[in-house]
């Protein structure tokens, strides 16, 4: 496989996220809200770097985009969510494509009362964003390749790669 970030570069790179975060927090009443399914491995990882309290707390975000469903619909489940009135929330995600995940799922998780939201992803593709949109904390800028490993899938496979890489050319990416 071409991998793209290794393992240990993304360990690298999670330390630091961990230290800028915990001390960006010092004092605030950290909930740590991770979208599913791809957040898992980050999210694992992120967590144990906070010297920080926290709570963590997950939601559903699906985006149908095969030819049978409209493309961009996306699917909020919030049924795994804490309470986050009050709660100052770092919202988690693997990539940043078009924006339009992350974007919907800030102003869902603001109208639960938090007293802010900040947005981290691991990844964020360059040259593909479709909607206006800053993330307070990013990994690693990429360039436009479909790539898996590390929480990502093609068809729910690949997560468990300890790196990321370019989706295999024998698969073909969702159109
Ligand atoms: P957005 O709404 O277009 O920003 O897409 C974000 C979601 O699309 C992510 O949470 C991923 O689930 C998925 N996604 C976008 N690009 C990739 C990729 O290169 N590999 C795996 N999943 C991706
Ligand atoms: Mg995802």
């Amino acid at each position: 496989m071409n991998v793209l970030i290794s393992a240990q570069q993304i360990r690298d790179r999670v330390d630091e996220l961990g230290a800028e975060i915990a001390t960006d927090f010092a004092g605030k009443r950290l909930t740590v809200v991770g979208v599913l399914t791809g957040c898992l491995v980050f999210l694992a990882d992120l967590i144990r770097r906070l010297n920080h309290p926290l709570q963590v707390a997950l939601i559903e975000a699906s985006s149908y985009r095969g030819a049978a469903t409209t493309p961009g619909e996306l699917v909020i489940n919030d049924g795994l969510l804490t309470e986050l009135a009050g709660r100052d929330i770092l919202l988690l995600d693997d990539i940043l494509d078009t924006g339009r995940t992350i974007s919907r799922l800030v102003d869902h998780l603001a109208t639960k009362g938090p007293a802010s939201v900040k947005t981290c992803v691991l990844l964020r593709k360059l040259g593909r964003q479709e909607v206006a949109f800053e993330p307070d904390y990013v990994g690693f800028p990429i360039p436009d390749k479909f790539v898996v490993g590390y929480g990502l899938d093609f068809n729910d496979e690949y997560r468990h790669l300890p790196f990321i890489a370019e989706l295999p050319d024998d698969h073909a990416p969702p159109g």
